[in-house]
């Protein structure tokens, strides 16, 4: 709450500031999200637990008085300009840059059927960019509503999801699942989501102990996902769906299948796509047991679920890192953690750790003499804790 006040009062004066003493008319907070367990499961129609975390965007927008969108982000010091014209939004080659999420959020929203009107927005972050904690479906939901709101127009939250993963997908150029820009957009405060990628159903499962906390630690080392690897990964999960629909024909995704099922047409894929769909399969089943074992508040339980997870994304997924990995022995190794996983998309980025309150200190002081020591950076260790999606708030007149 006391971050929400002090990014408010900033990007309120920081609007004022770059547009010339304009005034601004929304407030908007879009938060970044860990992914407690269901990892590389979306895109395959399964089932992920994800919180909305208390970092994020915290924007501004006003109407600009033109027929151009400007907006501003401070973590890239930069100003996108998108003309309006009369066929929707200009259109950029910018795949790869920050401003495709912009660009590619005005023109989704302009083809769903949205009337945009000159706007220009300010953007702020205290989300670590390429640490896997969704900065980027944070920034396209902030763009989102601040557009939605100075064009006068309102929509549910699960349609700003679906626009926000379009920009992802044309612009951004990454086939992305539903989970990032659906828990930013419907989270509940103090509850993890529990969300059926197929059915875009939420079921949200309030956290079951104040003793017990979610600790976030950013390796500090960094990845991107138009690089391909998250791309390659998708690709074979499809490949590994198509061999077994062969033989059942009912398979649409990996969510359709069993491990049983997978296991019989084992001899009919190459050795990786098997061990690609063998973790989305065991995965699909660790998320139930951890959602399970978080409503009756069993942290042991869930705990082992998550070290399943981060060991099959390693071992069968492979898009752990030695870094990741390295964190994650750490954690595990002091009294009080229950479970340790890498979270997000993975080649570098966050480790997701779930720990009694009191074990905190002791995480912290391990991570600095096994982790920072031997890799020369200090990687941040956050507590955080499950907020609500993302909000917009009028800004009252001066
Ligand atoms: C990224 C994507 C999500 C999801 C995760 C991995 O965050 O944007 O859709 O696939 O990776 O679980």
């Amino acid at each position: 709450m006391v971050n929400q006040l002090i990014n408010a009062e900033s990007v309120l004066s920081g609007y004022r500031r770059l547009f010339g003493g304009a005034e601004p008319t929304a407030l908007v907070r879009a938060p970044g999200r860990v992914n407690l367990i269901g990892e590389h499961v979306d895109y395959n129609d399964g089932l992920v637990l994800p919180i909305a975390i208390d970092r994020g965007v915290f924007a501004v927008a006003g109407p600009s008085g033109s027929d151009d969108i400007q907006v501003y982000s401070t973590a890239f010091d930069e100003t996108v300009t998108i003309a309006l014209r009369r066929d929707g939004p200009s259109d950029g080659h910018d795949a790869g840059e920050w401003s495709a999420y912009p660009r590619g959020v005005a023109a989704e929203l302009a083809a769903a059927g949205v009337t945009l009107a000159g706007t220009r927005i300010f953007a702020d972050s205290d989300l670590p960019v390429g640490a896997g904690l969704s900065s980027s479906a944070a920034l396209e939901v902030a763009v989102a509503l601040g557009l939605l709101s100075v064009a006068g127009e309102h929509l549910p939250p699960s349609d700003i999801a679906h626009i926000c993963r379009l920009a992802e997908h044309h612009y951004a150029g990454v086939p992305c699942g539903i989970m990032d820009q659906f828990v930013c957009t419907g989270a509940v405060a103090n509850a993890a989501m529990l969300l059926d990628c197929r059915e875009e159903a939420a079921r949200h499962i309030p956290w079951p102990d104040d003793d017990v906390v979610v600790l976030v630690i950013d390796s500090r080392c960094r990845h991107k996902l138009s690089d391909g690897m998250y791309g390659e990964r998708v690709r074979q999960c499809a490949r590994a769906a198509e061999a077994v629909r062969s033989v059942e024909p009912a398979v649409q995704t990996l969510r359709d299948v069993t491990a049983e099922q997978l296991d019989a047409c084992r001899s009919s894929m190459e050795p990786v796509v098997y061990r690609r769909a063998r973790h989305v399969v065991t995965e699909i089943q660790r998320t139930c047991e951890a959602a399970a074992a978080l409503e009756r508040g069993d942290f042991t339980a869930f705990g082992k679920a998550i070290n399943g997870s981060h060991d099959s994304l390693r071992d069968d997924y492979e898009v752990s890192s030695a870094e990741l990995d390295d964190l994650v022995e750490t954690a595990r190794g002091v009294p009080g953690v229950f479970g340790a996983r890498m979270t997000g998309a993975g080649f570098g980025g966050c480790v997701v750790v779930a720990a009694t309150r009191d074990a905190v200190p002791r995480v912290e002081a391990a991570v600095r003499t096994c982790y920072n020591m031997k890799y020369g950076v200090t990687a941040h260790v956050m507590t955080t804790r499950a907020c609500e999606g993302a909000t917009t708030t009028e800004v009252p007149r001066p």
